[in-house]
């Protein structure tokens, strides 16, 4: 193979396999050759003309950065206010319930949310332990994971045989890994999106979150010496119905007397990728909370040295222009009202969608909030062809078939509904 006397082993390893890519370069084709096609494909937020959907706030304020804002180096860490930003951005209004019940933060600022799971994977398990993820995840967390001589075991995303009570999250399932995990590692970090899940757009439900909560801090309690982090990423969750959905959950149950044990972490992985529609200026902070000072000003210092070594500081702009932006509360308020402008361009794809696919008998999986809607399948690949030889371009990944509601124009929904079905019979 090319290359090989230059490579080694794990860079031997890496091939470019980007479905998500190939199939949006399929819709190209197919559009270029003047087919008709719809656009499924891609995990960007595109207006319903086919333009990138841009926040106009978080523009206007980038374009009126100073120069000096543009040009320096951002602090090493992040600067100072971003870093205060990103705590209320992952914790909501809970942040200062719980700053004053004496929890504490630590924030680094990182290259997007990517930047924050690497951050997360450099430092929270030894090399050749194993993550704990669903098995319907976003496809990079692997390479992130492989990158620093990681492995990953799942649960699954939805409970096999039901559930009244938590019916969007396998409490058994959770419950037997963590429990074979805590056997044999000395670590455990679990990670989760939710909510707005991608690549199927599920919330869990309050009772699902406390279920997940619960059996997480059991887990810690019957293991003192098996460190526990759970880290939740929320790339999406500014876009679900229910923004701080877990910081309201943990404040909860600390308030209904939840023991804090030494050995849980929980950190939030921060994008402002989608939220702000600055996905290319790569801006995004890992958060991390405990009761304890010395523990988050650990972290302070680990995740900072990481980034240094890695990819030094963060883009400054970006932090400066959202961090300003949100510090007053006009800045604050034009930008929310963007956001639910962006918001609603998915929300009615999503009740088309469901409302078409409940039409015409598409078992389409329960998909609530963020940029994406999902169909289980055994052979997402099949689908996702027989949907493109009807002109709908969607992608298939392990276990199901990823529809981008976030690329998909209003109007075209009914045509994915229809090619799903088509596919299917
Ligand atoms: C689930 C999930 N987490 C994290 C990210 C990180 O995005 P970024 O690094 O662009 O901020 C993404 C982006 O697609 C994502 O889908």
């Amino acid at each position: 193979m090319a290359g090989e006397n230059f490579l080694n082993a794990a860079g031997i390893g890496k091939h470019g396999n980007d479905t998500i890519f190939s199939w949006w370069a399929k819709f190209q084709e197919a559009k270029a050759a003047g087919k008709p096609a719809v656009n499924g494909t891609i995990g960007a937020l595109l207006e319903n003309d086919g333009s990138l959907a841009i926040n106009k706030v978080v523009d206007a304020a980038v374009r009126n950065a100073p120069e000096q804002e543009i040009s320096a180096y951002a602090p090493l860490a992040g600067l100072p206010s971003f870093l205060d930003l990103t705590k209320t951005l992952a914790f909501g209004d809970a942040r200062t319930q719980l700053e004053e019940l004496g929890f504490n933060f630590a924030s680094t600022a990182s290259p997007g949310g990517s930047g924050a799971l690497f951050l997360a994977a450099n430092n929270f398990l030894s090399a050749g332990q194993s993550a704990l993820l669903r098995d319907r995840h976003w496809g990079p967390y692997k390479g992130f994971l492989q990158n620093n001589a990681l492995e990953f075991e799942t649960w699954p995303l939805l409970p096999p045989n039901g559930s009244e009570v938590h019916p969007y999250f396998a409490k058994d399932e959770f419950d037997t890994k963590l429990k074979q995990m805590c056997s044999s590692q000395d670590k455990i970090m679990v990670w989760l999106n939710d909510p707005a899940h991608n690549p199927t757009g599920l919330s869990m439900t309050p009772e699902g979150r406390f279920a997940c909560l619960e059996s997480f801090v059991d887990s810690a309690l019957n293991n003192p010496d098996v460190g526990h982090t759970l880290l939740l990423d929320s790339a999406y969750s500014l876009y679900a119905d229910e923004t701080h959905a877990w910081a309201d959950t943990i404040l909860e149950s600390i308030e209904n007397g939840m023991m804090w044990p030494e050995n849980l972490l929980i950190c939030v992985a921060i994008s402002l990728s989608k939220s702000h529609t600055i996905y290319g200026l790569r801006t995004g902070a890992l958060v991390s909370m405990h009761p304890e000072k010395e523990v988050t000003d650990r972290m302070d210092t680990v995740m900072c040295v990481t980034a240094r070594q890695t990819w030094s500081a963060t883009p400054r702009v970006s932090q400066y222009c959202v961090s300003e932006m949100h510090s007053s509360e006009e800045g604050g308020k034009a930008w929310a009202e963007e956001r639910d402008r962006l918001k609603q361009l998915l929300d009615d794809r999503r009740n088309a969608l469901i409302s078409e696919c409940e039409k015409l008998g598409v078992p389409l999986n329960p998909t609530m909030d963020g940029f994406f809607a999902w169909l289980e399948s055994d052979n997402p690949s099949e689908i996702a062809h027989k949907c493109a030889d009807n002109g709908v371009f969607l992608v298939p990944l392990t276990g199901g078939v990823r529809i981008g509601l976030c690329a998909l124009p209003l109007d075209e929904v009914p045509k994915v509904a229809e090619a799903l079905s088509m596919a299917l019979s």
